[in-house]
């Protein structure tokens, strides 16, 4: 009889890439995806605690199937990522009908602990550890676009953050392994890669230096090394450090035309009191100074970013410089977060917090020009025609194909739903985040014979 498994996803892309290796150990062990959580003889949930809510959002989860499991002992229960990893211990006496905690650097070794379980354990692994160079085909949801991990890890000592904590030293994987795994995406089919690490630009510092001391493997070549690989029609990459990003890298972007236009580069705060106390390392001026170079490189490339509001001691005033960065730079997207004090980390002491009511409004002050700036940003759509890798279907409207732009705006395509394609399409209506058209083959077609 088959047994069957449900895997629950919070968080960011690096959890989203584990939990489809998790999905692959699985599958390998003769388990099946079921969509129901109730109808699964196991659950795993890969956790997220970047904010408060993030972390609670586990807790009334984990609590429903702790009361199935009374009622079905065979249930088990896996509670990986970065919840997993901040808790260990502490989360087995909360909820006991847990069977195994475990934290990101495990995710290769699920079937270990899974057979550790079968032997009547009950597993905590949460020990740093190398993790182990993937042997098993992840089980992707896409068949078109896939995540390729290539740093785990972060070094940084950003003052509000847990991701160091719970995500553990930088590991870079090996430039060979990297480019396997794309070669083998490219025969399965995929046309679009995304290269995966926290703090991508430290890709290859751990990898060790040349005769004259500069590294022997950076971003930059890791991308010159795996740019050509045949089948592979985009490349992108997340997420970029201010600290750390290079004008090498930007050329090596404009100079291999599969590398995308689009820069994940967040700046968290506009203000540079506020990025020193966040401990970022870089300064307003020198992030204005990146976008600058980017776009007389690339001048249509697109910009997003990551900020947050209600960081301790922000004033008023340093937040307008927030505001005003934002409509400076003009980004494409951003992603806005309120401040969240997290366990273990500096920040989190200081007796400088803002309340929640402050917090709230600079969210919805930020949010509101966000939708403003990303509206003006998408009028540059309007009439041209834009490359679209269809990745699927509108599920508001079964006629139309969904995809982006290789800038990443999200486009709506009228009639062309086969998944997979790289359409020609102009653009016949822009909204703040999105996009719809016509692809240009089917106008023009209209007009020809046979
Ligand atoms: N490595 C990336 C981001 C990782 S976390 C970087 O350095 O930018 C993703 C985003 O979550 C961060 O960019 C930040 O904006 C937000 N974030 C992290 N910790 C947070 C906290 N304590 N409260 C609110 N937002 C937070
Ligand atoms: Fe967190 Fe900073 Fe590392 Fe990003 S760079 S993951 S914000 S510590
Ligand atoms: Fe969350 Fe862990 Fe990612 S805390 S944002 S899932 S690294």
């Amino acid at each position: 009889m088959s047994r069957h498994y449900h895997i629950v996803t919070f968080g960011c892309q690096m959890n989203r890439a584990d939990s489809e290796r998790m999905a692959g150990v699985l599958d390998d062990l003769g388990w099946q995806a079921v969509a129901d959580e109730n109808q699964a003889d196991l659950i795993l949930y890969n956790t997220c605690t970047i904010r408060d809510n993030a972390e609670q959002k586990v807790y009334s989860y984990l609590g429903r199937q702790a009361k199935r499991k009374h009622q079905n002992p065979g249930l088990t229960l896996v509670v990986a990522g970065c919840v997993a990893q901040q808790e260990g211990e502490r989360l087995l006496r909360r909820v006991p009908e847990l069977d195994v905690v475990m934290g990101p650097q495990y995710a290769n070794r699920l079937a270990d602990l899974l057979a550790q379980v079968e032997q009547g354990q009950q597993v905590v692994a949460t020990e740093a550890i190398d993790i182990l160079e993937d042997i098993t085909k992840p089980r992707r949801d896409s068949r078109v676009s896939a995540w390729v991990n290539v740093i785990y890890g972060c070094n940084e000592h950003c003052t509000y953050c847990v991701v160091p904590q719970v995500r553990g030293k930088e590991q870079s994987r090996q430039p060979e392994a990297i480019k396997q795994e794309i070669i083998s995406l490219a025969e399965q089919g995929y046309k679009e890669i995304t290269l995966l690490g926290q703090n991508i630009d430290a890709y290859g510092r751990d990898l060790g230096t040349r005769p004259d001391g500069r590294y022997r493997m950076t971003l930059t070549d890791l991308l010159y090394h795996i740019h050509d690989v045949g089948g592979i029609e985009r490349i992108r990459f997340v997420t970029s450090h201010p600290r750390y990003f290079t004008e090498r890298l930007i050329q090596a972007c404009a100079a291999l035309p599969q590398v995308c236009e689009h820069f994940h580069i967040p700046f968290q705060s506009g203000d540079n009191g506020i990025l020193r106390a966040m401990q970022r390392g870089y300064t307003r001026e020198k992030y204005s100074q990146i976008i600058s170079k980017i776009r007389h490189y690339l001048p249509d490339a697109a910009i997003s970013a990551d900020a947050i509001v209600g960081f301790p001691g922000e004033t008023e005033a340093q937040f307008t410089q927030t505001l005003d960065l934002v409509a400076e730079i003009g980004f494409d997207q951003l992603n806005t977060a309120a401040y969240s004090p997290r366990p273990g980390t500096p920040a989190a002491k200081w007796d400088n917090q803002i309340p929640d009511e402050v917090k709230q409004d600079r969210l919805q002050r930020l949010n509101h020009l966000v939708a403003q700036v990303a509206a003006q940003r998408s009028q540059r759509y309007q009439g041209r025609v834009e490359e679209i890798l269809i990745e699927g279907v509108n599920p508001k409207d079964p006629t139309q194909g969904m995809g982006r732009t290789r800038t990443n705006r999200l486009t709506f395509v009228a009639g062309e739903t086969q998944v997979g394609r790289l359409v020609p399409v102009a653009i016949t209506e822009v909204r703040a985040f999105s996009l719809t058209g016509m692809p240009v083959t089917s106008l023009s077609g209209a007009g020809q014979v046979g």
